[in-house]
């Protein structure tokens, strides 16, 4: 191919798949498979290898990250990123439309009303049809280049279509779904990783990663509602904003009201805080704007904010309650996290009896007591928290509560982690830790050994039967019968289900032994890549990186893990024991699923994984999330959100039932 041909075809691709890109993810109505898909961008990205000058920043090849970076560059804002006032009341909200109707000097103000999205501020600018940066409020003068984060979100388009708008610079939220956002917790916590405590904080942290990889593993998403600049563009109210970001293709919100009376106004914020908890999205409030640009220049802005809009902040729910001890919880990594047991109390449609308390420092930080009066909060996704506490409800009886320097449970001397937050009990054999790395390791995710529930467990290492995870391979008839208020049937199906665990495929046994770092997908990838455990032991830090989705910091865990002298006695004497070290080929039954991908939902009659490994095995894809690119989805009783996406898309859904029938 010379140059000019290279060229000519370079372009014509790119057009191609920024166009597929947009019916997919942006109208979800997609025109050609995956498989298609996947064979064009191939043949741009071989292109480009070949023609490196032919690669240009908006090619459609680069959305999943290019280079770490070192740090980000600074840019100036067109227009300064200001922030919005806050109210938290309807007469506060009044009151800001009196101050409107006075200021323009007549009854009658046309505002939209919109959900306060809970993330994190962006300003996007496009040039000539092509995304030329996007960057965060920062001090709103000047904010942080974070183009290349942002490039691996997939609704937002690196190039517009032609019949479009083709410069100007909008205000958006990049923010993490509250799926996306469960799920990356679940994870996490999976992987033995510190929890996000809400999608907010994920994002934020998310966009400040240096590594554009790391972040299109995340689920960020986004949303526009605002404009910075459209010099030329006949933009003359917030209705306009709006049709110009259709007629761009950028996401926004598909919530709106219209009013022109504080009446109005009260009732689109009610009829919001109704609707809002049905949106993919955490919103913390509504968004209250005077629509014509002509009415927001003649009321201007004060040194922060702009007089024609406001917030209106829903409260989230909070209560008042007691504070009746601390306990110290041992995780699986050691970690020993506070938690408040409280006296019980009704927020947010549930009873709770405790609330995290994080960590020791925010202790210190909010000066909590054993025996204060706190007012306890919760919203949405958030687990329930300690807000503050009631300082003059204290009759002097409260006792402070200090960070344990040996652990609660077996007394050795804590470790803390380099930031000094985290406090772990070091002790491998730590009844607690055992307890949670067994209870880790027989999980449904895991090696799924049914009926060895946590009573169960804590009874198996109370009783020194079992000190790790090798040791339930020991187990025999004799030994179970020691156990309380446990019948002969039972103790039957648990050495059954022991004896099947053997079988288990290895990434469950990887996933099982809970190292740092490796969650369920981390474990499945490495054992494709390396085929076996002995090879993944074997395994050099760099030749773990070259597994997909294995980036140093797990690699250098593996690595540690695997050169452990315990972990390579309790490898052995899984071995001995009868494990399955090594990774079968999915045994192809028929191809009747070829080309088709599905999205597995609600309660059936088998484990997801399972499942997933049936449609695999029929030669179908499986993949987590609702989109264009679904063509069925499996849905079991209580399906939720995914079914109502799958409608929403004309995704086509299958029951067990027909699904059986379907691969025969
Ligand atoms: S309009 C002059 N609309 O909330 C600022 N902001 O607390 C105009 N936000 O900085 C902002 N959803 O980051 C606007 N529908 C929405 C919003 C929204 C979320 C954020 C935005 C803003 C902050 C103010």
């Amino acid at each position: 191919m010379t140059h000019a041909e290279a060229a000519e075809r370079a372009a014509f691709l790119s057009a191609e798949l920024h166009r597929h890109n947009r019916l997919y993810y942006v109208e979800a109505r997609p025109v050609i498979s995956d498989k298609e898909f996947d064979g064009l961008l191939r043949e741009l990205q071989e292109i480009e290898a070949q023609f490196p000058d032919l690669l240009t920043p908006d090619s459609p090849t680069q959305r999943v990250g290019g280079a770490a970076l070192e740090g980000f560059t600074q840019i100036t804002h067109s227009v300064r990123m200001m922030s919005l006032d806050n109210t938290y009341s309807e007469e506060e909200l009044t009151a800001f439309f009196a101050r409107v109707q006075k200021g323009l000097g007549r009854e009658q103000v046309e505002c939209v009303i919109e959900p306060k999205v809970d993330g994190v501020a962006i300003s996007v600018r496009y040039e000539d049809g092509v995304l030329k940066h996007g960057v965060t409020r920062g001090d709103g003068t000047t904010g942080d280049d974070v183009t290349n984060n942002l490039k691996t979100i997939k609704t937002l388009p690196l190039r517009l279509p032609k019949d479009g708008p083709q410069t100007f610079e909008v205000r958006g939220e990049v923010f993490m779904p509250k799926a996306g956002f469960a799920k990356l917790n679940q994870e996490r916590e999976e992987a033995g990783e510190s929890l996000f405590a809400n999608p907010r904080n994920s994002t934020a942290g998310t966009l400040k990663l240096l590594d554009p990889k790391i972040v299109a593993k995340r689920p960020l998403d986004i949303v526009f509602y605002g404009l910075a600049d459209a010099s030329g563009l006949p933009i003359e109210s917030q209705n306009d904003v709006r049709k110009l970001l259709e007629a761009a293709g950028l996401p926004k919100s598909n919530l709106l009201w219209h009013a022109d009376s504080a009446e109005g106004l009260l009732k689109a914020i009610r009829e919001l805080d109704e609707q809002r908890k049905a949106l993919p999205y955490e919103t913390d409030g509504a968004v209250i704007k005077v629509n014509a640009f002509t009415d927001q220049s003649e009321l201007g802005v004060t040194s922060k904010a702009p007089r024609w809009a406001i917030a209106y902040k829903y409260q989230p729910e909070q209560a008042e309650t007691k504070i009746l001890a601390v306990d110290i919880q041992v995780g699986r990594t050691g970690a020993l996290t506070p938690v408040a047991r409280l006296e019980p109390v009704f927020v947010s449609g549930s009873t709770v009896s405790n609330a995290t308390l994080h960590n020791f420092e925010e202790i210190e930080r909010k000066d909590i007591r054993v025996g204060d009066r706190v007012i306890i909060e919760k919203a949405g996704e958030i687990i329930p928290a300690v807000v503050s506490v009631k300082t003059e409800k204290r009759d002097g009886s409260e006792q402070p509560i200090v960070p344990p320097t040996h652990c609660p449970v077996c007394g050795t001397g804590v470790h803390r982690d380099e930031e000094q937050v985290v406090i772990r009990c070091p002790n491998p054999k730590c009844p607690e830790v055992v307890k949670r790395r067994i209870e880790h390791f027989v999980s449904r995710a895991a090696m799924d050994i049914s009926g060895l529930g946590e009573s169960v467990v804590a009874q198996l290492v109370d009783l020194r039967l079992v000190g790790d995870v090798a040791d339930l391979y020991a187990l025999n008839e004799l030994l179970l019968a020691r156990l309380e208020r446990v019948g002969t049937k039972s103790i039957d199906n648990y050495l059954k289900a022991i004896e099947a665990s053997k079988q288990q495929d290895p990434w469950r046994l990887v996933f099982g032994l809970g190292i740092l770092h490796v969650g369920a997908g981390g474990a499945r990838k490495l054992l494709e890549h390396f085929g076996g455990i002995d090879a993944l032991a074997k395994a050099s830090v760099e030749e773990l990186m070259q597994c997909p989705d294995i980036g140093e910091i797990v690699a250098v865990s593996i690595h540690a893990w695997f050169r452990d002298e315990l972990n390579i006695q309790l490898l052995d004497r899984l071995r001995a024991a009868g494990l399955n070290f090594v990774q079968k080929a999915v045994e192809a039954a028929s191809d009747k699923l070829a080309g088709t991908t599905w999205v597995i939902t609600g309660t059936l009659s088998q484990e997801r994984e399972t499942i997933a490994d049936t449609i695999r095995s029929h030669g179908g894809k499986v993949s987590g999330s609702v989109s264009g690119k679904t063509t069925y989805l499996l849905a079991g009783a209580d399906a939720g959100s995914k079914l109502d996406k799958a409608t929403k898309l004309g995704v086509k859904v299958v029951s067990e039932a027909e699904f059986r029938t379907m691969i025969g």
